[in-house]
């Protein structure tokens, strides 16, 4: 009997990282007859995230190799984003997607968002598409808004419902990341009646950082109180804010050694809590 060849028919493709991001303000200016909201805000990428990888298939067949408990594959927005380069192009390549999860879902630090873009950019290359970022980022928008910004790949002052991007250069940063123990779904907190949906609009050649407020945040916190408990952990230490629609919190240091110095003395130990760099951009760029 001859011995079977134990070389692989496959290989998985080195890691495509998926980065979360912060919104350093977020203005509600108005909003569409069809309901979303218009928007202005700043996305700030950052050195934290998930990692995905993938093993193309011949047959077609789109697939999660671990799945998250609790959600159907097909509704996995990572499937989602593979299904509609597959629609849109016609391709009949499939894919095995591995996807190691760390940034909370339901946190406002654009997880699901960040998969979704990243599995765009990452088939257009594997699948040999040659789709432009700005075809991708179209797609993406199909997926969630705050998909476009993680394919345009710089940190952006945002308007629209997140699709109008200009590249902002922002200076270096660290940030205080905690995360309460909440998941905030975010149309909850958009069809809120409370929520602020005028707030003047600002001139993005003008916007500074550190101005502006989080138009979400009041309602979060009021919806989740225990938000508001953990912005009081971090307001000491400068200018805390939600980021997106919730639940995490954030406060921007200057230096990694004070970052660390808050972490360590300053928060409770039983809170969810780490320090993140703000990155120049996006790590999959120049793709
Ligand atoms: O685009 P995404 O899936 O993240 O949005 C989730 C929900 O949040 C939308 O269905 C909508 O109800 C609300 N939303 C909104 N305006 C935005 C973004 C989201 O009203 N700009």
């Amino acid at each position: 009997m001859s011995k079977k060849s134990v070389m692989p028919t496959w290989t998985w493709h080195s890691v495509w990282p998926a980065p979360a991001k912060l919104n350093l303000f977020l203005h509600v200016v108005g909003r569409r007859a069809d309901g979303y909201h218009l928007l202005q805000t700043v996305f700030r990428f950052l050195d934290f995230g998930d990692s995905l990888r993938f093993r193309p298939l011949a047959n077609g067949e789109i697939c999660l190799r671990y799945p998250t408990p609790g959600v159907a594959p097909e509704e996995d927005i990572t499937v989602r984003a593979a299904r509609l380069l597959q629609s849109t192009t016609g391709c009949t390549q499939g894919v095995e997607i591995d996807l190691e999860k760390r940034v909370p879902m339901g946190g406002g630090l654009g997880g699901g968002s960040s998969d979704a873009a990243t599995v765009l950019i990452a088939l257009n290359h594997l699948w040999q598409l040659g789709l432009s970022r700005e075809q991708l980022q179209a797609l993406g928008l199909q997926l969630g808004a705050d998909v476009p910004i993680f394919i345009f790949g710089d940190n952006a002052f945002a308007e629209g419902v997140g699709e109008r991007l200009q590249a902002i250069t922002l200076p270096a940063s660290y940030y205080v990341v905690l995360q309460p123990p909440v998941h905030v779904p975010t149309p909850l907190i958009f069809r809120d009646p409370e929520l602020c949906r005028n707030t003047p609009v600002l001139d993005p050649q003008h916007w500074q950082v550190g101005e502006g407020k989080n138009d979400l945040q009041p309602v979060a916190t009021r919806l989740f109180p225990v938000i508001a408990e953990y912005l009081d952990y971090l307001q000491p230490f400068g200018a805390a804010m939600m980021t997106g629609s919730g639940a995490c919190v954030f406060v921007p240091v200057a230096d990694l050694n004070t970052a660390h110095g808050i972490l360590r003395h300053q928060i409770p130990v039983e809170v969810n809590a780490w320090v993140a760099k703000g990155l120049a951009h996006h790590p999959l760029r120049d793709v």
